[in-house]
């Protein structure tokens, strides 16, 4: 096995996706060491499944700094303490924008899930986006994460059916049974070195090469 890559995973919410890295490295035996588990927000349900796993977790609240730089900064002194300075930085339901100046920083080494075929649909609400636009399809992306909003290098992707009286919530639920299964992959690829970013050129590489649109998908046993 690759020698595990030092992960932090920075959460706000639920920490579902958390859980299904946390799974997967154990049941899988991924190359993944979860390091640290970093809260926004002290009531995240996230903490507690970090905890049951014998993660270490750190609370940062964004109300306690004074401005985006302040509590970016913390951040970055929580991640560098534990993960050193290679670890891998997932964001997983994480629901605060980083400044330019974290991003660059992090670069090559950040990652992100978003609910939805990127470049289709960045930033919030987009189940019912896709609902309202009569989308047949949608899915999850795994991304670099760059300065612009949803917009990062795309690691690997799962697509969805839409399904006849879908509403955004069970459209949703199914998103994210996918995201369960594509986040740990995509992470799995960075780890074992075959997908990297090109920070210069914003791309991503597998062995070494632009990645294929082929490559960047996931195929997802039929739900
Ligand atoms: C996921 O849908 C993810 O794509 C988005 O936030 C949600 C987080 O869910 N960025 P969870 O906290 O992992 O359950």
């Amino acid at each position: 096995m690759a020698e595990a890559l030092p992960v932090v995973v920075l959460i706000s919410g639920n920490g579902s996706n958390l859980q299904a890295i946390i799974d997967a490295t154990r049941e899988q035996r991924l190359p993944l060491d979860i390091r640290l588990v970093v809260s926004n927000r002290p009531e995240a349900y996230g903490l507690a499944r970090a905890r049951a796993a014998g993660i270490p977790t750190r609370v940062i609240d964004h109300h306690d700094h004074a401005d985006r730089a302040d509590f970016d900064g913390a951040l970055a002194t929580a991640i560098d303490e534990y993960g050193g300075p290679n670890a891998l930085v997932v964001l997983a339901g994480f629901m605060r924008i980083l400044t330019d100046e974290f991003v660059n920083h992090y670069r090559g080494r950040l990652v992100n899930i978003h609910p939805s075929l990127l470049p289709k649909y960045k930033g919030l609400n987009t189940h019912a986006r896709v609902l309202a636009a009569g989308e047949r399809e949608s899915g999850a992306t795994v991304h670099f994460v760059t300065p612009a909003l949803d917009d990062g290098p795309i690691i690997l992707q799962a697509r969805v059916p839409v399904k006849a009286g879908d509403t955004p919530e069970r459209l949703a639920q199914r998103v994210h049974a996918a995201e369960h299964l594509l986040y740990p992959r995509a992470l799995t690829l960075i780890a074992q070195g075959t997908v990297r970013m090109d920070t210069e050129n914003n791309l991503t590489l597998w062995n070494d090469q632009p990645a294929t649109p082929e490559q960047q998908q996931l195929d997802l046993p039929a739900a």
